[in-house]
């Protein structure tokens, strides 16, 4: 495991820009693995800074998001559909083809999981997934609990998670109680992951993740078993890490 740790929250986006960049450089083909939430709004406005100036091109890119909501349309401004396009997605030249996020609204949830996998297996898997880490050590919709899951699934979100992510909805009331999500096997089978934290509420699931033990009370804690594991942190985020 890397750990960098950064003077704050224009460092971390920047690091992380370049890290992904630095990859699709290398592998014009790269499937990555996005995820959503404030932390990497940052990275991602740098990343089409950078396709704007030519540095980093995304036409050959595969993305495959981590997670949506269950219930919400892509219109809803809060579905990670509407995140993904508004922050990255529809400012950058990458075919529309090639972008994969879960529907928060299907008929048959099952195979929509289902589908899911066959085509990040069809696409030759991860190379790059990026992280952000819940309050809870969640990653992805993968919430703490007594197992985990492998496959992409419905998951029940947690209390904590709920109100964690109440701050973009009008009401708590407002929050959906279920997502779908890629599992922990698409995750950890990534070649490489790089997961970014920052502010305090974050310290804590940050210490048990790198340092604590294995357990399913912390799904990131499994990232301790991935070989090529890089963490960009603020200096609050590591606040709590020896
Ligand atoms: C959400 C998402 C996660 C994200 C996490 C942290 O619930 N499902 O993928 O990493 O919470 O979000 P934030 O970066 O806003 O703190």
């Amino acid at each position: 495991m890397e750990i960098y740790i950064v003077d704050d929250y224009q460092q971390l986006s920047m690091k992380a820009a370049n890290f992904v960049a630095s990859q699709v450089i290398l592998k014009k083909n790269t499937v990555l693995g996005l995820a959503t939430g404030s932390t990497p709004e940052g990275m991602y406005s740098r990343l089409v800074q950078m396709n704007h100036e030519g540095i980093v091109d995304f036409s050959k890119v595969i993305t495959f998001n981590l997670d949506e909501y269950l219930g919400l349309a892509s219109e809803h401004p809060q579905s990670y559909h509407f995140y993904m396009y508004n922050h990255f997605l529809a400012h950058i030249n990458i075919a529309p083809q090639n972008t994969h996020i879960l529907p928060g609204i299907t008929g048959d949830i099952k195979k929509t999981c289902r589908e899911y996998e066959q085509k990040i297996r069809e696409a030759g898997g991860i190379d790059l997934q990026i992280l952000g880490i819940g309050i809870n050590g969640h990653i992805g919709f993968n919430e703490p609990g007594s197992f985990l899951k492998v496959q992409t699934h419905l998951m029940g979100l947690t209390k904590e998670t709920i109100v964690a992510n109440s701050r973009f909805f009008p009401t708590l009331a407002d929050v959906p109680r279920q997502a779908l999500t890629m599992g922990m096997g698409a995750i950890l089978q990534a070649k490489r992951i790089l997961l970014l934290a920052n502010g305090k509420s974050k310290a804590r699931a940050i210490q048990e993740m790198v340092n604590g033990r294995v357990t399913t009370a912390v799904p990131a804690s499994f990232l301790q078993l991935h070989r090529n594991l890089t963490l960009v942190l603020d200096k609050e985020a590591a606040s709590l890490l020896p």
